[in-house]
């Protein structure tokens, strides 16, 4: 596969500070790439310079094999989509379309064309002789993402596009750039820091901090084997738990020991040596662990302490050896507080982090 973006050695610094550090990314044709991270860990910087709009202060970016580092944002055939929508409020629907076709000197039928498909595909037909105020915001941020469809362009870089919508619409929204990205197939590079929209959306995530990616990978990798403690309890919600102990021997193998309880770790894969001894924190999802269930080869005794039902899931809040772990269970399966319960482990689901370097093992 051909790269669609290159970023090859990018830093930028704002006078003294250094925003991003050293960076290199490689986009596929096609991709859906989603570029996540805390506030101000540099996602916007990042998408600007790709864009064009900051100069990097070293590197290299390039654009289907182009060297575009210097060029202008218009010759780098790239279309942006920001958190705020940047209609032209005098302007109708269509008119927004229509104007940065029609500045650059497309011709008429063309560009009733594109205006027409892009309409189309976002079903905004009805809203094309409305005004900006006369629109949901919803509908607003559709015609925005139709200014970078009619242009036809090779890359959509989006910035926190669904941010400003209400929880509902943003869902519905999400669904829908999902579906835009099916059906054009062209490379998006998406801004986010909602993780629901990183693991729903991507085809791969970069997990950027203080302005160095750290890990890039399918969602499902990223959720599954975080490569450390910082993108481990990034992503999940509730977070993952993490119990500190150590590594110590036990007849039936290496095992993990914390305030007295010990977790055998058959089943737990890992082509790191684990030696007794050595200080780490054991990573658990709430859903990896199971209540009163038979099976699994540990079975701990721990106190219910506060229950949340969330309709399809219950979340369980549980005192175990010094720890509060959350516990996801079945909607329907209710538990009180103050009730006994065993748990067992899945370990296989299980990560590990060294405790010092607090990289996955
Ligand atoms: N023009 C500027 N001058 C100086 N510092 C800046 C400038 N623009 C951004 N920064 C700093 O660079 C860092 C990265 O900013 P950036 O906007 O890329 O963050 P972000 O990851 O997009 O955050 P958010 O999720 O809040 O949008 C921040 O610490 C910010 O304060
Ligand atoms: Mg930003």
């Amino acid at each position: 596969m051909t790269s669609s973006v290159s970023i090859k050695n990018l830093s930028l610094d704002f006078g003294a500070v250094s925003v991003l550090k050293t960076l290199n990314l490689d986009i596929e044709d096609g991709e859906f790439l989603v570029l996540l991270g805390s506030s101000g860990c540099g996602k916007s910087t990042l998408l600007n310079c790709i864009a064009g709009l900051l100069e990097p202060t070293a590197g290299q970016i390039f654009i289907k094999g182009r060297n575009v580092t210097w060029e202008e944002p218009k010759d780098r055939g790239i279309g942006m989509v920001f958190q705020s929508y940047a209609l032209y409020p005098q302007m109708t629907v269509e008119k927004n379309l229509s104007f940065g076709l029609k500045i650059a000197g497309m011709d008429r039928s063309e560009i009733e064309r594109r205006v027409a498909r892009a309409a189309g595909i976002l079903q905004i037909e009805p809203l094309l002789k409305r005004k900006p105020a006369e629109l949901s915001g919803g509908q607003r941020q559709r015609v925005a993402i139709g200014r970078a469809l009619v242009r036809d362009v090779d890359v959509f870089l989006f910035d926190e596009p669904l941010s400003n919508l209400d929880a509902k619409l943003r869902a519905e929204l999400r669904v829908e750039l999902k579906r835009l990205h099916q059906s054009l197939k062209n490379t998006m590079i998406y801004v986010t820091h909602d993780q629901i929209e990183a693991l729903t959306l991507a085809d791969r995530i970069a997990i950027m901090k203080n302005g160095v990616i750290q890990q890039l990978d399918a969602p499902d990798v990223i959720y599954n084997a975080p490569r450390n403690l910082f993108v481990a309890g990034f992503i999940g919600s509730p977070s993952m738990n993490f119990l500190k102990g150590t590594l110590v021997a036990d007849p039936g193998g290496i095992a993990f020991e914390t305030n007295g309880a010990r977790f055998s770790l058959a089943g737990y894969r890992t082509p790191a040596t684990l030696d007794a001894g050595r200080p780490v924190l054991l990573g658990l999802r709430p859903e990896h662990i199971r209540v009163n269930e038979e099976g699994g080869a540990v079975s701990h005794e721990a106190i219910v302490d506060i229950e949340e039902p969330m309709g399809a899931d219950n979340l369980l809040w549980l005192k175990h050896a010094g720890h509060t772990l959350s516990v996801r269970v079945n909607g329907a399966r209710r538990f009180s507080p103050g009730t006994a319960v065993r748990l067992s482990f899945d370990m296989a689901m299980a990560s590990l982090f060294d405790a010092a370097s607090e990289e996955r093992l």
